[in-house]
């Protein structure tokens, strides 16, 4: 089936409109288990990666609806991943790439951003990204070529092209390793200092779109998952948002290093000030 034909645009909205109702039927028992009480959880590789029952649920719940209604799906899910210790390499089938709960430290802890996300990759290419707040009620939502929505309102990044007036979200994913450590604290110092804010939400699917919806204009994230990102790539290119791998090469899903931008020439200015934050030598943080 060729890219462009009307059978290759037909079969994508409708893994669009089943994936999106799945994603919807998630939210009650979710929710609930949200607002019971602090959720209980276990400790998965270490002290700061936790699961709950309900990022378990959630992905048994969308990878057994995604199969039956298209049984030709692969999946590459957080907690499968977790259980089996593989990581299922990425091919040209259609692959479902889920987080079930992305944002399980601020769900434990009664912070209202975590989200649902799901991203659709056919051809090795992402073609339909689904996040979902149950708490805030949002539903963010694009398929390739077709524009991004937040409850089904056409959503837009910020016309910002200086860091000056850029709000920066900035995440120092495994901070707890010395490998990242040095690296991410001369990156924070440096953007930091040229951006008009910075903040940090603990949700990387989220985060993305709130520069897709123009309320952050950038992002910076390393060592992270595919499961993390691939939802809400869709939904930020989709709003006009710029996707990159940090060096400025192309965005690499399963290695998804990257610089997320409102705008290329914001993009730009990043991806320098990273290289000059990287130049520093005579910096230890102990
Ligand atoms: C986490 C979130 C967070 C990032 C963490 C991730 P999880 O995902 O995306 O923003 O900083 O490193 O692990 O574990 O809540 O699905
Ligand atoms: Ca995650
Ligand atoms: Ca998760």
């Amino acid at each position: 089936m060729s890219k462009n034909s009307e059978d290759f645009v037909n079969s994508i909205q409708n893994y669009y409109d089943i994936a999106l109702q799945l994603v919807m039927k998630c939210g009650p028992s979710v929710r609930d288990g949200y607002s019971s009480k602090q959720a209980d959880y276990e400790q998965k590789s270490s002290f700061y990666d936790l699961v709950t029952k309900y990022d378990k649920e959630i992905e048994d719940m969308l990878v057994a609806g995604l199969q039956k209604a298209f049984p030709e799906s692969k999946f590459i899910g957080e907690e499968s991943v977790a259980a089996t210790g593989q990581l299922p390499e990425l091919t040209d089938a259609p692959t479902w790439i889920i987080d079930p709960i992305d944002g399980t430290t601020n769900f434990i802890h009664r912070i209202p951003h975590w989200c649902i996300s799901v991203g659709l990759s056919i051809n090795k290419e992402l073609v339909v990204g689904i996040v979902y707040n149950p708490i805030a009620n949002e539903m963010y939502s694009a398929r390739k070529g077709h524009g991004a929505y937040l409850n089904g309102q056409r959503i837009h990044v910020r016309n910002c092209t200086a860091m000056n007036d850029a709000v920066l979200a900035y995440e120092i994913s495994l901070i707890h390793s010395i490998r990242v450590r040095d690296k991410n604290v001369k990156r924070l110092s440096k953007l930091g200092a040229h951006s008009a804010g910075i903040r940090c939400i603990g949700s990387a699917a989220l985060t993305l779109c709130y520069v897709a919806r123009g309320n952050f204009d950038c992002y910076h994230v390393e060592d992270l998952q595919a499961w993390d990102i691939a939802g809400a790539a869709v939904i930020l290119r989709e709003a006009g948002g710029v996707l990159c791998h940090t060096k400025g090469d192309e965005f690499q899903i399963m290695k998804p290093n990257l610089v997320a931008a409102a705008t290329p020439e914001l993009a730009k200015i990043m991806i320098g000030l990273i290289e000059e934050a990287d130049a520093i030598t005579d910096f230890t943080f102990k």
